[in-house]
């Protein structure tokens, strides 16, 4: 299952996510909004905290730079949310950084390429290895943070 969320900038792009990743077989948990007007923090929260709870393996944010919804979803606990806006980003994101939130921006990306961005991140698995040391090292911070 993957959860997804936008503010009012993002709603045609997440719309066009969900069908294109829904005939490839995924599940989505939405957590709106479906066009009225909000405050991205507000559903970048709601969209992590299905992630971090374990009732979504992963979540896509989409607002219209995505800038504002990555520096939001950064600020919880266990989240790693990457934005992105090119496929070799979105790859090695999942690589390497074994991130669980993909961000994108509305304003900035066409519809095609966010969907292709979007299959590469819930396709791609976490390399592993030496990645973890690293991956470890970032929740330290979180701990060292609190
Ligand atoms: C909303 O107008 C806009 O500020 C928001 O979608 C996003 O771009 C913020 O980072």
């Amino acid at each position: 299952m993957i959860a997804i969320g936008c503010d009012h900038a993002g709603v045609e792009m997440k719309k066009a996510i969900i069908e294109a990743l829904s005939e490839k077989g995924y599940e989505f948990e939405d957590l709106g909004t479906d066009g009225e007007p909000c405050d991205y923090p507000v559903i970048a929260e709601a969209v992590c905290g299905c992630v971090t709870s374990g009732k979504c393996e992963k979540g896509i944010l989409v607002c219209g730079t995505g800038i504002g919804m990555s520096m939001a979803a950064n600020k919880i606990n266990g989240i790693r949310a990457a934005l992105c806006s090119d496929s070799f980003s979105a790859r090695f994101t999942r690589l390497h950084n074994d991130a669980n939130v993909m961000c994108l921006g509305a304003r900035t990306l066409g519809p095609g390429l966010a969907c292709e961005l979007a299959e590469i991140f819930v396709s791609t698995g976490f390399e592993g290895g030496r990645h973890q040391r690293r991956i470890d090292l970032i929740t330290a911070l979180e701990e060292k943070n609190r």
